[in-house]
């Protein structure tokens, strides 16, 4: 077993050079991200790529993302992105918008699950963007967790998967916190697949056309979109924020959205953003279910929090981890 101090290299010129290697040459690397930590792996490369899903136990149905790191790497993967689609990239790239577009016949398919669509986002870490840049090629990444566990946002939050990497890259805490938004166009139309920090609102803004719920189109969710995903170890419960749940088993503990209650059940509490800030909720979402999960608790009750701006993906991502089958 490689020891965590061996792992996880803060990103350096030299470990950002070494990752850049392994990765054109086929290996794994934990890669940093603003939005969450990634498993990333040649996206040209299907004998890599099919690692990726190895060391996730994750599903082949599941399609992966390919990260760039500049407009040319894009051409390596789709044609020429329609004038919306265009429009859409130019407001939001670099950063956390994931785009469904047509794929380029290079494209492994093991990385689109069989579909002929890609999913391509441009990051703005600029650790993420020298690791892509250093390996000379689109990196594939999911998010660096076991499959339907939770996303990681710190590098120690996916030493799990050590035993498959060449290497982690320190990037810092991530800054967001939650995964990207993703948005198809069929037909002109276009459907948000999965909400994210960039809500439906700013696309319809940048658009000057309302953006579709995946639930309101005839399509099947984004392939991977399962009820139950983001699942802690313990049981998460929601509660409307200051209730107090009848029966409280013992070392059951809180995620509390703005507030601590005073006379108060739980074992321990954790509070997302005494400001009452969506945004530092989402970014803190993860870390603290990582930690409260990590005290083996009875249960995780968690106040749901409004459902708007990054709140729709906060809500998003509770309800599947609190689904049960
Ligand atoms: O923020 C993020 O997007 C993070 C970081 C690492 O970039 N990545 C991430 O990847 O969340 P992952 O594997 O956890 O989510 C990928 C999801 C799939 O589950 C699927 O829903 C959707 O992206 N997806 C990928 N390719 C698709 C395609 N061709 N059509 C529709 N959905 C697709
Ligand atoms: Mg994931």
């Amino acid at each position: 077993m490689k020891s965590k101090t061996d792992i996880i290299h803060p990103a350096t010129e030299q470990s950002i050079r070494n990752a850049g290697l392994a990765l054109a040459n086929g290996s794994l690397v934990v890669i940093p991200t603003e939005t969450v930590y990634g498993l990333a792996a040649n996206a040209l490369n299907p004998t890599a790529a099919t690692a990726i899903f190895e060391a996730k136990q994750r599903p082949f149905f599941d399609p992966l993302i390919c990260h760039i790191s500049d407009y040319e790497m894009l051409n390596l993967l789709t044609g020429t992105l329609s004038a919306q689609m265009r429009r859409l990239t130019e407001a939001f790239w670099p950063g956390p918008l994931t785009i469904v577009v047509p794929k380029l016949t290079e494209v492994p398919e093991i990385i689109t699950a069989g579909l002929t669509t890609v999913a391509i986002r441009m990051p703005s870490h600029p650790v993420c963007t020298a690791v892509i840049k250093a390996a000379g090629v689109p990196l594939a990444a999911p998010s660096a967790n076991l499959f339907g566990k939770l996303s990681p946002t710190r590098p120690e939050h996916t030493l799990e998967l050590s035993s498959s990497v060449h290497s982690i890259i320190d990037g810092g805490p991530c800054t967001i916190g939650i995964e990207s938004t993703i948005i198809r166009e069929i037909d002109g139309r276009f459907v948000l697949l999965r909400p994210g920090k960039i809500t439906a609102h700013q696309i319809e803004s940048a658009l000057n056309i309302p953006v579709i719920p995946t639930e309101e189109t005839e399509l099947p969710d984004a392939p991977g979109q399962l009820p139950s995903h983001y699942s802690p170890n313990s049981q998460v419960i929601l509660i409307d924020e200051g209730a107090t749940p009848s029966l409280v088993a013992e070392h059951s503990v809180l995620l509390a959205f703005r507030r601590s209650r005073k006379e108060s059940p739980f074992a321990k509490t954790i509070v997302l953003s005494s400001q009452g800030s969506l945004t530092e909720a989402a970014s803190k979402l993860f870390e603290s279910l990582h930690t409260l999960d990590a005290l083996s608790p009875s249960a995780i009750f968690v106040e749901t929090v409004p459902e708007e701006g990054i709140g729709v993906a906060i809500m998003n991502r509770l309800k599947k981890a609190a689904f049960r089958e």
